[in-house]
């Protein structure tokens, strides 16, 4: 009995690419820079060989691959996915997930970016559904992390500046997906070229084979050790450690609600065999539906003596909470292996990458960022098309009438005047860092990032002895960071504070010998006269910019204003990896869990940073969406006419969409230079705090839906969906037409679920499940009160 249940777990992996000859295979690993065979990317940059693994399987997040034969110089080892349909041989086999060892090539003239892809699944009754996956690149200046990666890559000269080799993080990517389970599953088809995705290796797991299903089909899929801690009161205790265990109901989609799906309260525990760790909090889970996977925490501590960092087998134990019973998994029995307790991060890349997004971002969902500066004061661009906060490049670059921002200056200021003549104007005469923080809080927002230091070099913290170019001396004569987090520590305890901070700086003298792209360091021509050089006030002249400015910088913002989130811009060179370790050591022991960008310039990242932009599909990171109110800027743009400001309506439609395919939303204010925030832009913030307040939860603390994200399909309202242990939110971002909300998406609700919308009247609205259609009636009175156009729909679980 046990022995079948187990293999219906398995995974199948597909032999790859030799089992079908597919066109477009592809070379990724090269044996070095003369070798002509290999070409990944069509400019022929590739993989350094001998960073890739040599074994012919790989295992990850549970899952295993059969590797490419990646050490063979003359095999090809990836498919470029061009529409390419894999016919399954395993006649009449449903599945549950699909999994692949990927990633994304730039397109020749194009940039590093998560590409988004379509797979399609086509069952043995002819008919077929679709699955939107999202694959990072294999290398970018700011990086996307996977479970396989190579400290450099073959670069292709002509293309690179004449570089054969790029020092580049460069990586492999996991991505996976839902398979409905239903039926029986003929062939996938891979995404089409235009995509630009690669696949090393696809493996899937099984769903249940054919015949009656009289309970649901429990398997633990993956078993995770995080560094992750329990907030506990004494920050001296030993930290209660969270893992992380997936698990999957592999019962076919289609199979009765009543007798296939987890319906009720049961705890998750783990015991390791010789007794090394003791759950301390059990897992919960309360509702899982057939085909359907969640990610349960566990908090765990190790026993006496066992040190931390310690790899332990454990198993995982379901137990139904109504009557103690031990419930049998399918994978009953099976060992995972974990890093056992948390151990102190030293500054290895092996051990910094253990490092990850805290719970209480992952939670947060919205944050502020502000953009305030030097920039604030000719606060200028062309409206939608360049940002304000690059007013100093823009002025220089080019230095004549092509550039609208050198013809405004000239126009405005005339040619006598630098940008750094705006420094005496940058008066912070009306600011109040209450307003700020009170703004933030009001917005509904559960963290804010700061910018201490833009690309102008102009700091608004303490640089100490590395520069004098700071508010503190020059300007205002304040030390805004300061201010502002002192306010935000006593009027909002409860939002996290943190810091965005520019590593280069345009035109700093030091940044010369590090000069790239826009960010070529050295002082600026006149924009009018080309003279050398326009002043850089409060500079001190340093032998080495990362060592003696941006280092200490840096280290100031860590441990001299404890920030919590450090959002680092641009990357390139830096002295991040070098103080990363003792900051998490320092913050961990303040019982502080905190979280940094793809953009220090490092070889990991706790989340990536879409900019002006989302992704419309889940992505296998954690990832933080920014961008202005403005239509495209940070800094404050006087030539944005007041109706251009993005609008609460718009606001909130973005955060839930976001939030269901698993992002977080860092929404951007630019104060004008007297520090007041325009109402263009309070007004819309405190409308979208109205709405959280009364439907935040369908927001806060929730988890993607394994399923799928969204419903925008026709006939059906178009919705997002999102989950907590003991609900599961439906949020409509169109008005349910005739006050019926519907859609066909498989919703885990069952016959005694309580159904309301968050916002309205709070009464029990009359729903039903009929044919797979998932409608709820509700009044149109009620769908008016809600104060934004987007009606979030609690379904709140029964446990009887
Ligand atoms: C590649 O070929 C060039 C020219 O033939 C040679 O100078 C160079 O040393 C070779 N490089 C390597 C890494 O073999
Ligand atoms: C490098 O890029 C150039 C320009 O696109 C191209 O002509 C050349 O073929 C590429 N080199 C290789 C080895 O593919
Ligand atoms: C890779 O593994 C094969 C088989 O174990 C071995 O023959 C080969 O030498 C290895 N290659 C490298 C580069 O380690
Ligand atoms: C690359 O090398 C060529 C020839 O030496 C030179 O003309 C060109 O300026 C170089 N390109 C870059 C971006 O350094
Ligand atoms: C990383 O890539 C960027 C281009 O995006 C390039 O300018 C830079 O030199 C690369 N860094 C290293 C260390 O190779
Ligand atoms: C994608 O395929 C189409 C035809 O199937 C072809 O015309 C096009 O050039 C391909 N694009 C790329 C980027 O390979
Ligand atoms: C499940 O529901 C069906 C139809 O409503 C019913 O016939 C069956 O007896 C129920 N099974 C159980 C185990 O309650
Ligand atoms: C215990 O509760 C579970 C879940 O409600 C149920 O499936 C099981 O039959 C119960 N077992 C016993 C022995 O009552
Ligand atoms: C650094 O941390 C890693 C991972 O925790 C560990 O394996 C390694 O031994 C540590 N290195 C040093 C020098 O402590
Ligand atoms: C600074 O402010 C004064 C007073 O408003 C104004 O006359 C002057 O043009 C401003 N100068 C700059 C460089 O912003
Ligand atoms: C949507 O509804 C219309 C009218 O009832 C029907 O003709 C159409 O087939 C429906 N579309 C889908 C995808 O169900
Ligand atoms: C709403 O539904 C829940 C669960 O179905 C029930 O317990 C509660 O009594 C109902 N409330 C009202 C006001 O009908």
């Amino acid at each position: 009995m046990e022995h079948a249940c187990k293999q219906l777990a398995l995974v199948i992996t597909l032999i790859f690419p030799n089992a079908y000859a597919f066109p477009m295979g592809n070379e990724a690993a090269s044996p070095g820079l003369n070798d002509t065979f290999a070409d990944f990317d069509g400019s022929g940059r590739a993989y350094p060989v001998e960073w890739l693994p040599n074994a012919t399987t790989f295992t990850y997040n549970g899952i295993k691959f059969n590797l490419p034969p990646f050490h063979n110089p003359s095999a090809y080892d990836a498919i470029r996915s061009d529409s390419q349909v894999i016919t399954l041989q395993t006649n009449g086999a449903r599945y549950h997930s699909f999994h692949a060892l990927a990633t994304s090539v730039w397109p020749v003239s194009g940039s590093a970016a998560a590409r988004i892809g379509e797979l399609v699944y086509e069952f043995d009754d002819g008919t077929s559904t679709s699955n939107d996956i999202l694959v990072g690149p294999w290398w970018s200046n700011n990086p996307f992390d996977g479970p396989i990666h190579t400290p450099f890559h073959y670069a292709n000269a002509t293309l690179d500046g004449n570089k054969t080799v790029d020092h580049n993080i460069t990586s492999i990517s996991y991505i996976s997906a839902r398979i409905p389970n239903d039926k029986p599953l003929k062939s996938i088809t891979l995404p089409a070229n235009t995509s630009y995705i690669n696949f090393f290796a696809i493996s899937l797991v099984s769903g249940t084979p054919s015949g009656s299903v009289d309970s649901p089909r429990l398997s633990v899929r993956n078993v995770r050790s995080t560094t992750k801690w329990v907030d506990a009161k004494d920050a001296s205790s030993e930290k209660i450690q969270q893992i992380e265990v997936t698990l999957a109901n592999l019962s076919p989609l289609s199979a009765p609600t009543n007798s296939s799906w987890l319906t009720s309260t049961h705890s998750l525990y783990l015991t390791s065999s010789n007794d090394e760790i003791k759950t301390v909090i059990p897992g919960k889970v309360i509702r899982l539906r057939s085909n359907d996977q969640v990610v349960i925490p566990i908090s765990i501590q190790n026993n006496h003596k066992v040190e931390a960092g310690t790899k332990v087998q454990v198993t995982v134990h379901l137990r139904s909470e109504k009557n103690s019973t031990a419930v049998l998994l399918e994978t009953e029995g099976q060992e995972f292996e974990i890093i056992a307790g948390i151990p102190e991060w030293n500054n290895s890349d092996e051990s910094l990458r253990t490092h990850e997004a805290p719970d209480w971002y992952e939670d947060a969902k919205f944050g502020i960022f502000v953009h305030w500066g030097v920039y604030s004061v000719p606060a200028w661009a062309p409206s939608g098309q360049q940002y304000a906060e690059w007013y100093n490049w823009q002025l220089h670059n080019p230095p004549n009438n092509g550039s609208p921002t050198w013809v405004h200056h000239l126009q405005t200021y005339g040619a006598d005047i630098v940008y750094d003549d705006f420094i005496a104007n940058f008066s912070a005469s009306a600011w109040s860092p209450d307003d700020w923080t009170d703004l933030f809080a009001d917005a509904g927002a559960k963290y804010f990032v700061f910018v201490t230091k833009h690309h102008d070099g102009f700091a608004l913290f303490d640089t100490g002895n590395s520069s004098d170019r700071n508010s503190l001396l020059f300007g205002p004569k304040r030390d805004f960071l300061k201010e502002l987090f002192a306010s935000a520590k006593i009027r909002h305890p409860e939002l996290h504070r943190g810091t965005y901070f520019s590593l280069p700086e345009w035109f700093n003298p030091a940044y010369a010998p590090y000069g790239f792209g826009s960010w070529p360091g050295g002082g600026a021509l006149n924009a009018f006269n080309g003279s050398c050089c326009d002043p850089y006030i409060g500079y001190i002249p340093v032998d080495d910019y990362i060592e003696e400015l941006q280092k200490p910088q840096i280290q100031t913002i860590l441990h001299g204003y404890d920030t919590d989130i450090l959002w680092c811009d641009i990357g390139g060179p830096t002295a991040f990896p070098q103080l990363a370790a003792s900051w998490y050591n320092y913050a961990a022991s303040q019982n502080r869990q905190v979280v940094m960008n793809n953009r220090c310039g490092a070889n990991q990242s706790d989340f990536v940073t879409p900019e002006y932009a989302t992704f419309p599909a889940a992505l296998s990171q954690k990832w933080e969406s920014s961008a202005g109110m403005d239509p495209f800027s940070y800094g404050y743009n006087s030539d944005t006419p007041p109706d251009a400001y993005q609008n609460a309506s718009s606001i909130i439609m973005e955060l839930i969409d976001i939030v269901s395919k698993g992002g977080n939303f860092l929404l951007d204010i630019g104060p004008k230079a007297d520090g007041t925030v325009i109402p263009e832009e309070t007004e819309p913030l405190r409308q979208v705090g109205q709405w959280l307040k009364v439907a935040g939860e369908s927001i806060y603390s929730t988890r993607p839906w394994f399923i799928q994200p969204a419903d925008t399909s026709e006939n059906s309202t178009d919705v997002r969906f999102t989950t907590k242990p003991d609900a599961f939110y439906v949020i409509a971002i169109s008005r349910p037409e005739g006050g019926t909300l519907r859609t066909t998406a498989p919703i885990p609700v069952t016959q005694n679920d309580r159904v309301e919308l968050l916002g309205g009247s709070g009464r029990n609205l009359t729903w039903s499940m009929i044919n797979g259609v998932f409608s709820v009636e509700v009044d149109e009175d009620d769908l008016d009160q809600v104060p934004l156009p987007a009606w979030a729909f609690k379904i709140t679980y029964s446990t009887v």
